[in-house]
């Protein structure tokens, strides 16, 4: 954390945490919209400095579950611990100040385009300190330093490519130096070079700053090559928390589907099957 925004946030909330516990503790999770069960019993802990991801197909429960982690959703049982602290007790003031330790970076980027990359970028800095306006410019341009995107914050949003939209999506998640950062879908869309560089930036931002990083996604690469762990969801349930190796190697058949791609409930076409294995070379 840098020194600046270690004196406006202090830490003392955070010692409830423990040296070397889970940074999130997911515990006997279930969700209800309505009658219907979408989260169901999940139990899922995030160690320090690990990229988790989340994988599933459409509809499994990820977004739901990512809610959960920024304290947006209450469960209808179980608990959510972030940085130590039962989300679901803390008051709005308890809640805000947690959330300037996690960061987000949103899917589509969700910049403002009435405002120039940099002051979107310095946008939490204005909501949650009181840093004047030279500290906070060079504060964004650090963090823009930091995704490679120096030099380009009086452009407008809509004068950036996909990949820049990423990056500096990035750098406002970062600005506050949080302890968790969550990305939604973050190479969706973008094409394959872009993708893997922004692969790349997540790998980078986990080593330079050792933050946790949890990552939903349902592109297959891009979650082999940057996960500590995959968290497979299924229908809401969690069928394996693992690594890369363990979760290619599992023997769940549900788990196996996922990563062949094989759609729900279909009659399986062997021919197109081994086609998909062997990259259409046989
Ligand atoms: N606000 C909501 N009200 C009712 N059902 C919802 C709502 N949001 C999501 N769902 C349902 O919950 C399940 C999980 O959704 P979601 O978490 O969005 O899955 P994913 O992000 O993996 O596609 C889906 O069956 C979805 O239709
Ligand atoms: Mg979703």
């Amino acid at each position: 954390m840098s020194q600046a925004t270690s004196q406006i946030l202090p830490d003392a909330d955070e010692t409830a945490a423990g040296a070397g516990g889970p940074v999130i503790e997911v515990s006997h999770l279930n969700t209800h919209y309505g009658d219907r069960h979408v989260l169901k019993d999940l139990n899922l802990g995030i160690q320090p400095g690990e990229i988790m991801v989340i994988m599933g197909g459409s509809g499994s429960g990820k977004s739901t579950l990512l809610n959960h982690l920024l304290g947006l959703l209450h469960p209808t049982s179980g608990t959510v611990r972030i940085l130590g602290r039962d989300i679901s007790k803390l008051s709005q003031v308890e809640l805000t100040k947690l959330r300037c330790k996690m960061g987000v970076a949103f899917q589509g980027g969700a910049l403002f385009s009435s405002m120039t990359v940099g002051e979107n970028i310095m946008l939490p800095l204005r909501e949650h300190t009181k840093l004047d306006e030279q500290t906070m410019r060079i504060m964004a341009r650090m963090k823009m330093e930091v995704v490679n995107l120096a030099g380009f914050e009086d452009l407008m949003p809509a004068e950036l490519s996909g990949g820049m939209v990423k990056r500096a999506a990035f750098a406002r998640a970062i600005i506050m130096d949080p302890k968790i950062l969550f990305c939604d879908e973050p190479s969706a869309g973008l094409d394959p070079v872009v993708a893997s560089a922004i692969d790349q930036l997540i790998l980078n931002l986990r080593d330079a700053f050792g933050m946790t990083i949890v990552v939903v996604t349902h592109e297959l690469e891009s979650a082999f090559t940057i996960a500590d762990r995959i968290c497979v969801l299924d229908q809401g349930e969690i069928r394996i928390v693992g690594t890369p190796e363990e979760v290619r190697a599992s023997e769940d058949a549900r788990v196996q589907d996922l990563l062949n791609r094989r759609p729900e409930g279909q009659e399986q076409d062997p021919d197109a099957y081994l086609q998909r294995l062997t990259g259409g070379i046989h």
